[in-house]
């Protein structure tokens, strides 16, 4: 089996973590490109990942999730929040892809109008469902790296997202939708059976 497959197999969603424990800077920052290299709608990446290392700030949010223990006793805890702002976003896209060169910025200019076309119409629900998908094909980059590495890890829907979006001083465009906690696990804690629907259950062949 690859060492991918088996980083799948080995990781689960991980109830509590060893506190004593923390993830390097290096393991950390590989997470963080591979969640940063996640493909998205347009290459727009409408979302941002707070690194919530602060003990301080894992308790204020501990609450907001039900007290659930990874929050707590995680080495960091990323927050995936979806960027709603999308004609603000398409602007910065282009500025930074131009390197803010106006004549380049405008041989790009069909293909700036095209980004618009298709999403400007949009209701601010549908750019928040479109910006969150975003976020979570992110999250999979992210628990997957940490599968990799051998960084346990739990993904997390588990609290308040307005409650969280006011502790952490978000704007309006900004709305947390995931956690991922990070760290390694206890082994005083049992993980679950993993359980998986059948092949057949998923895959149809046509
Ligand atoms: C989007 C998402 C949200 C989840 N939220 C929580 C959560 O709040 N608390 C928790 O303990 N597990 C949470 N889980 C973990 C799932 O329960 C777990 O991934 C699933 O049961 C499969 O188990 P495994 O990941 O151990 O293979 C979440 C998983 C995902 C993908």
């Amino acid at each position: 089996m690859s060492s991918f497959l088996q980083g799948l197999e080995w990781r689960h969603a991980t109830k509590a973590f060893d506190s004593n424990r923390k993830v390097s800077s290096d393991d950390l920052g590989h997470v963080l490109t591979a969640i940063r290299m996640a493909p998205t709608s347009f290459g727009l990446q409408p979302f941002r990942v707070d690194v919530i290392a602060s003990a301080d700030v894992k308790a204020d949010i501990a609450p907001l999730a039900w007290h659930q223990k990874q929050i707590t006793t995680s080495s960091h805890l990323l927050v995936f929040s979806a960027r709603t702002n999308a004609k603000g976003r398409i602007d910065q896209y282009f500025s930074e892809l131009s390197g803010n060169d106006a004549a380049k910025r405008a041989g790009l200019k069909d293909y700036e109008a095209m980004m618009h076309g298709a999403l400007d119409a949009r209701t601010p629900d549908q750019l928040f469902a479109w910006a969150s998908k975003q976020a979570y094909i992110a999250l999979g980059f992210g628990l997957a790296a940490c599968a990799e590495l051998k960084i346990d890890s739990c993904p997390m829907e588990g609290f308040g997202p307005a409650e969280l979006d006011k502790l952490l001083k978000f704007d309006s465009d900004t709305r947390s939708v995931a956690l991922l906690a990070l760290g390694y696990r206890d082994p005083a804690v049992a993980s679950m059976p993993k359980f998986r629907f059948p092949e057949a259950d998923l895959f149809h062949n046509r």
